[in-house]
């Protein structure tokens, strides 16, 4: 049984209604393989993100190695100043991973992007990280996005 973080499984039905399509995101040293990012609803780059909303992100990965963890880490990269991004669970084993995470299976990481209304309506690219108990990234992609009102 996966654990979902739950706000987003509502999301995420929306968006397979909606036929969600893989973006095309930049690898910044994914040790995983067969990466699929899904963020959703996000139907063209640069994907525009309104405040007030939250986006789901559903990451489709092969291991290639174990790890007891898996923490995210993500940031927003403005002006290419990558800026710390708190997001509501930095834990991937709850967010749709059954941990311990094994060598050479296939995952599906399911968490959120929230786009509060204080955010400023700018472009900019985020990074976002899975890192494993040696603080690798299992996965690490860049998508760029606009946040608008
Ligand atoms: C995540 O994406 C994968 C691959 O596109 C899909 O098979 C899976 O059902 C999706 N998971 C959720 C919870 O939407
Ligand atoms: C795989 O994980 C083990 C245990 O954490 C670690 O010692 C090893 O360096 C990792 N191998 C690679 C290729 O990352
Ligand atoms: C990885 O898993 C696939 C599918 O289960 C299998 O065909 C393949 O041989 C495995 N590769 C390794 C290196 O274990």
């Amino acid at each position: 049984m996966q654990v979902v973080c739950p706000v987003f499984a509502v999301l995420l039905a929306l968006g397979a209604l909606c036929g969600a399509e893989p973006v095309k995101f930049k690898d910044c040293g994914s040790t995983a393989g067969k990466i699929i990012v899904d963020i959703i609803p996000c139907p063209s780059l640069p994907c525009v993100l309104h405040k007030g909303q939250n986006y789901g992100v559903n990451v489709t990965f092969a291991s290639t190695n174990s790890s007891q963890t898996s923490t995210a880490v993500v940031h927003g990269i403005l002006a290419g100043i990558p800026i710390p991004f708190k997001i509501p669970n930095d834990d991937g084993c709850k967010c749709g991973i059954q941990c311990p995470i094994r060598d050479n299976q296939s995952y599906h990481y399911i968490n959120s992007l929230p786009i509060k209304s204080e955010y400023p309506s700018v472009k900019l690219v985020v990074k976002w990280e899975l890192k494993d108990d040696n603080g690798n990234d299992i996965f690490c992609w860049m998508i760029p996005v606009e946040i608008s009102s």
